[in-house]
């Protein structure tokens, strides 16, 4: 089994769906024997490649990925597939619990942010990221998600955002951050751990 033919077909082995990630990792070592979450020694291509996108320059914020073709509102323009689990945030790290962070395979890690994205993510049977497309996306237009989608606080950002939309704040915030307008629009694109978390906060105020 590949990590692709996981990503699109396969099953989730119980443990995963209880656990954390580094469960999840066991749990796959288990019952697939030679899936892998380190290294990619088994795949046959990077994923995300010619798939209608590609990746090119991004004027102030170094380079990002853009469409070789348009997508229509619900298309996963993007699988994700966990690369690594990490010991903590970097620059090209994915948030994927409060604590926990990893990298996913292929261009994800080059999406830029947008204080008015066209995607938005889906979290797959893998626990990895999909992107999926909130606003239709034209030809040669950037692939974009707002950051606070999956992060719950931004630690590593440059002071001013550069993403030129209209609805642009200036700075990122993390979901912590974000207003409740905001919050309500993004419903079903972003990461269901941030959701867990609020409710977890409202009660711990209580
Ligand atoms: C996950 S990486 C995205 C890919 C990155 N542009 C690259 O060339 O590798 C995140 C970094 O991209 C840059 N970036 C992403 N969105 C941005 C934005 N809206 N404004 C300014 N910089 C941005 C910042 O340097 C940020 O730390
Ligand atoms: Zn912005």
């Amino acid at each position: 089994m590949t990590f692709e033919d996981f990503a699109l077909n396969g099953e989730c082995p119980q443990p995963y769906r209880k656990g954390s990630i580094r469960d999840m990792v066991s749990a796959l070592e288990e019952a697939y024997g030679e899936y892998r979450i380190k290294g990619d020694e088994k795949m046959s291509r990077e994923p995300n490649t010619n798939d209608g996108f590609e990746l090119r320059e991004s004027p102030g914020k170094g380079e990002g990925i853009f469409a070789t073709k348009p997508f229509k509102v619900g298309d996963i323009v993007m699988v994700g597939i966990i690369k690594e689990v990490l010991s903590g945030n970097h620059t090209h790290a994915s948030q994927i619990s409060e604590n926990e962070y990893v990298l996913h395979a292929g261009l994800i890690s080059k999406v830029n942010h947008s204080c008015g994205p066209n995607c938005g993510i889906r979290v797959n049977e893998t626990g990895a990221h999909d992107f999926i497309v909130m606003k239709d996306i034209s030809l040669n237009e950037e692939i974009t998600f707002d950051y606070a989608m999956r992060n719950y606080t931004i630690d590593h950002f440059p002071q001013q955002c550069m993403c030129g939309s209209k609805r642009c704040h200036g700075r990122i915030t993390g979901w912590k951050d974000l207003p409740d307008e905001k919050k309500k629009e993004y419903e079903g694109f972003v990461a269901p751990y941030l959701i867990e978390l609020d409710a977890k906060r409202s009660c711990d105020k209580v």
